[in-house]
């Protein structure tokens, strides 16, 4: 059997699991993700960094879905997170807390409160006023919080401007001057251990250049702050790393020249290097399965309309981001141009535009591929639309990790005004 996703026509599995079967299984839309891949992005990434002392923490962000973050846990991965939601889904899923670095410009006084309690390995700090409330919080608590100062190196990571970060003007992290000032006041946060150093640019990054400037910015910095006698026990590297979404067109960074640009720019660096992948994990490993409803003609094209929409999955309306589009047809059919849409009431529901595919009938399945990572994790039910299944899919095995949303639990914190009180 052919791996679905590489634009086949025949039977389409991934994991050994045929999808048209686990759709008798699952209504559609559902997202099915391949424990195998995951696997293998782990111990790919683990291989390119062997000789280092690295930890990758992964970005729950990408895919918070409780029986992934499991799977992580399984593998020895951490997490970044970045809200109270993601510390409580990464415990329950068994990731360690001392596996567990918090990144973000709104971190909450309740947020640092449960993460410090929670004994958290390190708070990326993004702002004077956060670290001077993570000093309060921790004296607080009597405890000394482990910090590393997220800086921002003001690189262009040449990706989507809404998913670029590194640049001076966004609002992540602080300048290397401001930094510095932070080290040489230190003893004013007897409460804060800053030891570290963050920084993370943006995301889908498909060139290796920004990644090393980035890199070269924090290592000079480091070796200022070591000379000045502020030793560090951790540099983090962000996450970022691109993926293929255009099987024909995208080359994303390798993953050790990745390796290697973080083994050039902190060789002698003697504390703990951190990752934070998110899609570089999770992404190809996982697809949404759809139908087709109707085939609707059009004034330029015919809109081949699907079960899926932009609640189901967001990136093509809000970035205008690519997605492979793979029929499962079990025969050969003469290709056509699409307008690929979901049924949300705007236009903006819009999977692909122009899009040759093999000619598509209603009832068809087809999937959307790069779906693993800020699928359904950037979900909503607009529309009304409940949210979608997830299934973990293993060597020819397959386990349901959330099933799909019932109409009484979309509806179920709400309720008819009928209790009118004032404040
Ligand atoms: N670390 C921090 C501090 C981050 O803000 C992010 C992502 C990551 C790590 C993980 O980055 P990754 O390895 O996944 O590129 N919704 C967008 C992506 C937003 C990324 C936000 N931050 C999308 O669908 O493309």
């Amino acid at each position: 059997s052919r791996e679905a996703g590489a634009g086949c026509v025949g039977p389409a599995t991934l994991d050994d699991v045929d999808l048209r079967l686990l759709a008798e299984h699952f209504p559609t839309p559902f997202y099915a993700y391949s424990a195998t891949a995951i696997r293998g992005r782990v111990a790919a990434l683990r291989e390119a960094l062997a000789g280092l002392d690295a930890r990758i923490c992964f970005a729950v962000k990408a895919n918070p879905n409780l029986g992934v973050l499991n799977l992580m846990a399984e593998l020895g991965v951490g997490a970044d997170i970045v809200s109270a939601g993601e510390l409580r889904r990464s415990l329950h899923a068994g990731i360690p807390p001392e596996r567990v670095v918090f990144s973000g410009v709104g971190k909450t006084e309740e947020e640092i409160a449960l993460a410090l309690a929670a004994g958290i390995w390190k708070f990326n700090v993004e702002s004077a006023d956060e670290l001077r409330l993570l000093q309060r919080v921790a004296e607080g608590q009597g405890a000394i919080a482990r910090a590393a100062v997220r800086v921002n190196p003001d690189v262009d990571a040449g990706t989507h401007e809404k998913i670029s970060t590194g640049k001076a003007e966004n609002k992540f992290g602080v300048s290397v001057e401001e930094a510095r000032s932070w080290f040489a006041e230190a003893s004013a946060y007897p409460n804060v251990r800053l030891d570290g150093l963050h920084a993370h640019i943006g995301s889908q990054i498909l060139d290796v250049v920004p990644f090393r400037r980035a890199l070269g910015r924090v290592a000079e910095f480091w070796r200022e702050l070591a000379a000045a006698g502020h030793a560090l026990d951790s540099i983090d590297v962000g996450g970022g790393l691109g993926v293929r979404y255009r099987a024909d067109a995208d080359r994303p960074v390798a993953v050790g020249e990745y390796a290697g640009a973080i083994r050039t720019a902190l060789a002698d660096f003697p504390g703990r290097i951190v990752l934070e992948p998110g899609r570089w994990l999770v992404a190809e490993a996982g697809v949404l399965v759809t139908r087709a409803i109707r085939i609707k003609p059009g004034v330029q094209r015919d809109f081949l309309v699907l079960d899926a929409a932009m609640n189901d999955l967001l990136r093509p309306a809000l970035y205008e981001a690519w997605h492979d589009i793979v029929p499962l047809h079990a025969q050969a059919r003469p290709p056509q141009r699409y307008d690929v849409v979901g049924p949300v009431c705007e236009t903006g529901d819009t999977f692909a535009r122009d899009r040759l595919l093999p000619r598509c009938e209603p009832g068809d399945l087809l999937l959307i591929a790069g779906a693993g990572a800020y699928g359904a994790s950037m979900g909503s039910t607009y529309n009304s639309r409940p949210l979608p299944a997830e299934v973990l899919l293993d060597r020819g095995r397959y386990a349901l990790v959330r099933r799909r949303q019932t109409f009484e639990e979309m509806v179920a914190t709400e309720q008819l005004a009928q209790d009118w009180q004032r404040p």
